[in-house]
């Protein structure tokens, strides 16, 4: 029988299954049948050897739920409940996922299940997929197949720094490993959204590791499709301590091969988008230029971006975006090249034919100068 498949359906199931904490219907008993459902439909998930070794554990009895929570609770769910009380009303960037995960934290006996996948064996440490790696994406399959049916889970593995105890508890023997714990219930209301993330462009790589494609890219690739370059780095200080350097624009220049340094057009005002500065650059094969950039992006301990020679068809396009992560922020430094003429365009005139040369190896000679950047601005911000 030929089946087409719904793809707006399964995409939207598979783009808004969520971390469903707050909206966990408490009161709604859920069937086992549904779950068996979504449990037989996970189990079509890839395994390795084509072994099917995944053992689910479906916790219905509500001693045996009241004992994980209090393990849960040891675990995390005290530590989230006191970060909920000392961020609510504070407007802290996790002020509303610590709302989330305390409520599940304090309800984690109230829901109506608590699924555990489980595989037979033990992860060898080898890094090679094996046994152990065959369970996740099942599972995932499990919560994708219950969100399509108007239930919610939320992923969690906190509670497994227990897992001797999970193990005792539910009579799990020796050579298991245990994958997640999952409250399963019915969700309130169903119109969950996509979170927001990086665009598929900005962390997808061709070819090359760190190199991006604003479109295409072309065979052979051009200016024109955008090609682009990032390095990312973790800086384990708060983003306002970060922050200094990069809209210092002169920073990078004692750390880069190439930039030499930077003014402003008008020293004194304070930085918006639109203002412009000049940069100065050496290069062995092209020599010493200065160019005139202009702010695209400014919003203090979040983003910091210029583009370079004309606003409306750029050289080059440039960008600093900070992003809180636990207990650090990361830094994320990129570029993209073109649309319009930049120190390459001489090149690609005088060797049309070498373009995609020109290309990857102008990024990788960006890319090298980034990372000393972020290096420095990373040793700066934790030297404080
Ligand atoms: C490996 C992993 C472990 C997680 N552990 C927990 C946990 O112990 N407790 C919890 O409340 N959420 C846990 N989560 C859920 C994340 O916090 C959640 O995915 C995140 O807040 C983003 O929300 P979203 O899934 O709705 O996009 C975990 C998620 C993953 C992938």
């Amino acid at each position: 029988m030929s089946f087409t498949i719904d793809t707006e359906s399964v995409d939207h199931a598979l783009s808004t299954t969520r971390a469903v904490r707050l909206r966990l219907d408490l009161e709604r008993p859920v069937d086992n049948q549904v779950i068996y459902d979504c449990i037989d439909i996970a189990e079509q998930a890839p395994t390795g050897g084509n072994q099917g070794s995944r053992r689910w554990i479906i916790v219905r009895d509500q001693a045996r739920k009241e004992r994980l929570a209090e393990l849960y609770y040891e675990s995390i769910g005290k530590f989230m409940i006191d970060a909920r009380d000392k961020t609510m009303g504070t407007g802290h960037p996790n002020e509303r996922v610590m709302k989330s995960a305390a409520h599940l934290a304090e309800n984690m006996a109230n829901v109506p299940a608590i699924v555990i996948p489980t595989i037979i064996g033990e992860h060898d440490g080898s890094g090679q997929p094996g046994l152990f790696d065959s369970v996740i994406q099942s599972a995932w399959s499990f919560c994708v197949a219950l969100r399509a049916r108007g239930l919610g889970t939320s992923w969690t593995t906190a509670g497994l720094s227990k897992s001797g105890e999970v193990a005792e508890l539910l009579g799990i023997p020796e050579g298991m490993t245990q994958i997640a714990m999952i409250p399963v219930a019915w969700t309130i209301g169903t119109d969950f959204k996509p979170a927001p993330r990086l665009a598929a462009r900005d962390i997808a790589f061709i070819d090359t590791f760190a190199h991006t494609w604003e479109s295409g890219p072309s065979d052979p690739a051009c200016v024109a499709d955008g090609p682009g370059t990032v390095v990312e780095i973790d800086i384990k200080a708060p983003a306002a301590k970060v922050w200094p350097f990069v809209s210092d624009i002169d920073f990078g220049a004692q750390f880069s091969e190439e930039f030499l340094g930077a003014t402003w057009a008008e020293p004194n005002a304070e930085p918006a988008v639109g203002s412009m500065f000049v940069g100065s650059n050496k290069h062995p094969a092209i020599g010493e230029w200065d160019v005139e950039c202009f702010l695209t992006h400014y919003e203090p301990a979040k983003e910091f971006g210029w583009c370079t020679s004309n606003a409306d068809n750029p050289g080059a396009r440039w960008r600093f975006e900070l992003e809180t992560i636990a207990g650090a922020t990361r830094l994320r430094y990129s570029l993209r090249l073109g649309p319009g003429r930049s120190g390459l365009s001489a090149a690609i005139d005088a060797m049309p034919d070498k373009e995609p040369k020109i290309i990857a190896r102008r990024l990788t000679e960006h890319g090298t100068n980034m990372q000393k950047v972020v290096d420095a601005i990373k040793a700066a911000a934790e030297g404080q």
